[in-house]
Order: structure tokens, then sequence, then C-alpha cells
């Protein structure tokens, strides 16, 4: 039976309790506030985070562990937690990223817990259907009081997204993909009463959803597609794209093109940010001493694995791959920064002046370590005009 012949009423109005977000989330997202560079932690509900290492941490995916660092980063400021979708192990000895939490359920835990941070889930948008993913988010946006936001992402690792039906689309065509789901999301979580919907990939009668996000008009969406239609898709549709690349020159550059894209092609605004792994230590010595024993203790054959899916392994193995092959094992493959508070409170600026307006990182031990970074690091953001 259908929705019509249940004269279910798709056009009728719905009370305005069901249907009223009670604040404009653009006011209630910590990163839409003033603080130049924003910070936050990136993949702390998957084993090892970021780095591919037996290096000594006390970091563990456990609730209690990453419930505990959520607490830290809010307690010193951080305006966002990060999660990396994950449904399995890159292997090695690692087995890296193997144990890790389901993003929508630890957000919905985390923003229970917590006031101010903002938290994210990872979605991989072939894994859940737009119905649910659009009612779980306004969920976790409702109980985080406007805190929630979404990272789209399309799922690069085919073993995972294998695991689901057994394919995986090619390149493009995720993004395709991605748009109609997203089209969806966005229709469900803005227009009143139901709609049928006849798409490419998505057939679905008089769906309605309800209640609307507490973010008006949708939670803060994030992507990091850096490829031409992963820009394009991040240009049309998010607030902030995260940028993987090498070098200053290369950020300032991507900026300025991805914003003008938007402008340009799309008629609205976005920002840029970046990822990576920090390591500050009192000196220089110790800061690259604690990073080289990340790598030294890494796991090559899981970083191989990433590699060799990722498509970048090549036939022989020079000093370049061995070079990106150490990116991935120590912050994979962000934007490393090592050294002093001071050193680091240099980077992260010029990090700012290349158009970076924030930064989710990686820390080899996340709790211990913030505690570090909010003494030594985050009195000389301030002075240097990048915190408040
Ligand atoms: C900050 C950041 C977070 C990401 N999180 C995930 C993730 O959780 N799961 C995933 O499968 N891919 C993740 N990715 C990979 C991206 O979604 C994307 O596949 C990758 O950037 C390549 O996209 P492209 O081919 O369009 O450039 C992440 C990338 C970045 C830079």
């Amino acid at each position: 039976m259908t929705a019509a012949a249940l004269e279910l009423n798709p056009t009728a109005p719905r009370p305005v309790e069901e249907s009223r977000p009670l604040v404009d989330g653009r006011q209630t997202h910590p990163l839409y506030n003033d603080q130049k560079m924003k910070l936050g932690l990136f993949g702390t509900n998957c084993s090892y985070g970021l780095i591919m290492s037996h290096a000594e941490s006390t970091y563990k995916a456990t609730w209690e562990h990453t419930l505990q660092v959520a607490r830290t980063a809010e307690a010193i400021g951080f305006e966002a937690l990060v999660p990396i979708a994950r449904w399995r192990g890159f292997g090695g000895t690692t087995n890296f990223n193997g144990t890790c939490f389901e993003t929508y359920a630890w957000a919905a835990g985390l923003a229970q817990a917590t006031e101010r941070i903002g938290i994210f889930a990872t979605s991989h948008l072939p894994t859940m259907h737009p119905i649910v993913a659009a009612k779980a988010a306004t969920t976790i946006d409702h109980i985080s009081g406007g805190r929630f936001g979404l990272n789209l992402v399309m799922g690069w690792f085919s073993p995972e997204m294998e695991m689901f039906d057994g394919s995986q689309r090619e390149h493009d065509e995720r993004y395709v993909f991605g748009q109609e789901w997203l089209d969806l999301v966005l229709k469900l979580w803005s227009e009143e009463g139901s709609f049928d919907h006849r798409g490419e990939f998505f057939t679905c009668t008089g769906v309605e959803s309800y209640p609307k996000p507490h973010q008006a008009p949708r939670p803060i969406l994030i992507n990091a597609g850096n490829s031409k239609a992963g820009v394009e898709f991040s240009a049309r549709n998010v607030d902030i794209n995260f940028a993987s690349l090498t070098t200053l020159e290369e950020m300032k550059a991507y900026t300025d093109t991805i914003r003008a894209k938007a402008r340009d092609d799309h008629q609205r605004e976005i920002t840029t940010m970046t990822y990576g792994l920090i390591v500050c230590r009192d000196t220089e010595k110790e800061a690259k001493a604690a990073f080289d024993n990340v790598i030294e203790k890494g796991d090559w054959g899981a970083a191989e694995n990433v590699m060799k899916i990722a498509g970048m392994q090549s036939q022989s193995f020079n000093e370049q791959i061995k070079q990106f092959q150490e990116r991935f094992i120590a912050g994979w493959a962000g934007y490393p920064i090592v050294g002093t508070p001071e050193q680091v409170t240099e980077e992260l600026g010029r990090l700012h002046a290349a158009g970076m307006e924030g930064m989710i990182m990686g820390l080899i031990d996340y709790n211990e370590e913030m505690k570090y970074f909010d003494a030594n690091v985050m009195p000389l953001l301030k002075q240097a005009g990048l915190r408040h």
C-alpha cells in the first residue's frame, strides 16, 4: 500500500514544533566562531589514530579513552572532533585503524557527553541510505544543540566498499552517486510535507523527515576530495574542504582555486582546512627524535597496503616512494608539524597565511600531548593573533 493510498496527505503542514529549528545553526557550530586558526582532532575513534606505528602511546580506541580525549579537547578550547569512517583494518603488524567505532553512534555518545566542542560523523555515502543518514544526523544535531557536522566521504578503500555489496564504483561515478545522495538528504532536512524521489540511484515514495535539523537549514558539511570531481563536489556543496597537500605554495593555490570555483560556479563561500601529525616538544631535537621514533617503529606493511590501494605504488621502490610511505606512517600523509612550541606556532601561522583556516591534528598520544599543547602552544598562538 502506498502513502497516497493511505491518504497520508503529503502537503499537509506539520505542527510547528515538529518542523522548526530552534536556533539558526550557523550561530551554534564552533567551527563558525571567529578564531583565525581553528583546531581539532582527527581519528580519535580508530586504533593507532593517525600513526601506523608501534611508537609508545597511552592512546587506545576504547570508549573510556576516546571520551577522555574528547573532554580534554573541549576543555582546552578545540573546535572539532572529526572521526575516521572505517570498516576494516589495513593489515600489517598493527592492522592499522582496524579497531574503530562507527561514527554516527560515536558522535551521538560524545554529543551527550560534551557541551561546547563541534562533533562530526564521517559518512561513507554508499553505506547508508539517505533517509537513515538524514535522520541520524538530525538526531545528533539535536542531542548536541547544533554542534554536529557531517564529513561526506565517497569510499576510496575498495576492500571495505566491497564488504557492502561486493563492488566499488569508478572514481568520478562515486561523486555522481554522492550528489544524488546529498540532494535527497538536503531535501529531507528542509522540505515540509512529503515528496517522491526518482533518481538514478534511489527511488523513494512519500518520504518525509521530522524533526528538521537544529542547525538551519542544515548541519555544517565537510569533504576532503582533492581530485577534479572532488573539488567540484566540495565547491558546490560543502562549507569546508580539507586539503591533503605537501607544500604551502600548493595550499595557497588550492585555496584560491576552490574559493573562486565556489563563488563563480555556485555563488557560495567555502573555506579550506588541513590535517596532519603534530609533534611538539621542548627542544627541536626531542621533537625530531619523537617523530623519527614513529617512523622507526612504523608499520611498513600497513603503509604499503594503503599505498597500493590508493594507487600510489610504483614499480620500483625509490626514495620518493619511501618518503611518501613515511608520510603515511606519521600522520596519514597529512602535513607534519614537528618542533618546539615556537616552531609549531610559526608553522600554524604559515598554514593560515596559505589560506588554511584550521587544522585537525593527530598526536602520538592525544590525551597527554593535548595538555602540553594547551600549556605551551596555546599561549603562543594567542600572542601571534591566531587564537584569542
Ligand atoms: C581530513 C580527511 C578525512 C578523511 N576521512 C576519511 C574517512 O574517514 N574515510 C575514508 O574512507 N576516507 C577519508 N578521507 C579520504 C577522502 O574522503 C577522499 O577519498 C580522498 O581525499 C580522495 O578523494 P579524491 O580522490 O576526490 O581526491 C579523508 C581525507 C581527509 C583529507
